[in-house]
């Protein structure tokens, strides 16, 4: 069992209810206690790129789906990928996340498992994909080439409003999706949009209860943000007037998950400016993912407007994180970032010793 408290949906719903600076802060206090208490001050950096934007999807609220023809597609050659990688280690990173639209297809997908593969016999960095739905053969077959771990967010825990907002899958599909990951023993991410218009607080309380309930090594969480290209653009966060409310989703978060590993997402800068990501920190999140998509591609990587960063390169991008994390009096985690979960965290080796299904 995860903490000492395990937390019911009208407990949770009152949590996040709260309202009032002095309480809220309480509350974010609380979540600061517990993520150094369980994950420490060491924050483990992970570089994020964003290899391609071809997708196959429609999700309603997302900058990058198909049918948006304002922007160019690009994919990124492997070379270039791999010198990224190179790159990041030289700045003391020790995972890379390779992120994309979802546009399944055997080629690209075997294609995909190869540059794993090079990633982890010619670095040591751990390796996180994050590229959407697949079938339980293709991930086991990604954990054989030795990836690492797998984001995938469920968005939200109503599959009704799911279904409103992905006109391609489920909520069922992507829990299948989660399910497998887990069961294949790859260090899963999971989590969710807050403010997502039709939410109401039952459906945040019960964003935060699923994450638990999954079990997930690291949750990914972030403020729903209109973008004008997209069916939702004139739709706004249903938390619009009143911004903390994101962050209280992050404290509660933290104390539902205690050991989950939680980053602070970009999309928080995106709507508080230069210090929605530090706040972040000390609201619970405990994990950093600085861009090292390259400067040229990252405007065609808007999931959604007033994303950070898109002037900066991976290296200045690196050098901010260090000063942001020096203003907090938080260090660089050393290690490899790996889940805290018992049993959930492997040598470092990727998929030695843990078997191939398809044997
Ligand atoms: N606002 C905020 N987050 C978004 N994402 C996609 N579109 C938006 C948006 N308009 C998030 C989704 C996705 C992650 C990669 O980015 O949660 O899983
Ligand atoms: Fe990119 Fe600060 S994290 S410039």
């Amino acid at each position: 069992m995860a903490g000492p408290q395990r937390w019911t949906r009208p407990e949770l719903m009152e949590l996040l209810d709260i309202r009032g600076g002095l309480s809220r802060q309480e509350l974010y206090d609380r979540a600061d206690a517990v993520r150094r208490e369980r994950m420490g001050d060491a924050v483990p950096l992970r570089g994020i790129v964003e290899f391609s934007n071809i997708c196959a999807n429609d999700c309603l609220y997302c900058g990058i789906r198909a049918t948006n023809a304002n922007i160019p597609r690009y994919r990124l050659d492997d070379a270039v990928i791999l010198d990224l990688a190179r790159g990041m280690e030289g700045q003391g990173q020790t995972t890379i996340v390779l992120q994309s639209g979802e546009a399944p297809s055997r080629d690209g997908d075997a294609a995909l498992g190869r540059l794993v593969s090079r990633l982890k016999a010619e670095t040591r960095l751990a390796v996180t994909l994050s590229v959407g739905n697949r079938p339980r053969e293709v991930y086991a077959h990604w954990r054989d080439c030795g990836m690492d771990r797998y984001l995938l967010r469920f968005e939200t825990s109503d599959p009704a409003l799911f279904a409103r907002l992905h006109p391609d899958c489920t909520l069922s599909q992507r829990l299948r999706c989660l399910g497998d990951l887990l069961d294949l023993g790859v260090q899963t991410g999971g989590g969710f949009m807050t403010g997502l218009p039709g939410e109401t607080l039952s459906t945040g309380a019960d964003n935060i209860l699923l994450c638990r309930d999954l079990d997930l090594d690291m949750i990914g969480l972030g403020p729903y943000i209109p973008h004008p290209d997209t069916p939702m653009g004139q739709s706004q966060n249903v938390h619009v007037l009143d911004p903390e409310r994101h962050f209280v989703a992050l404290a509660a978060t933290r104390l539902v998950n205690p050991d989950a590993h939680i980053p602070a997402t970009t999309a928080f800068d995106a709507l508080f400016p230069g210090t929605g990501r530090n706040l972040a920190l000390t609201r619970g999140a405990n994990v950093f993912m600085p861009s090292a998509t390259p400067v040229a591609r990252r405007p065609e990587y808007q999931l959604y407007p007033g994303k950070p960063c898109l002037d900066e390169t991976g290296e200045a991008c690196a050098r901010c994180v260090l000063g942001r994390l020096a203003a907090l009096g938080r260090q660089v985690d050393q290690g490899p970032g790996h889940s805290r979960k018992p049993g959930r965290a492997v040598s470092g080796e990727g998929a030695v010793g843990r078997g191939n299904i398809l044997d």
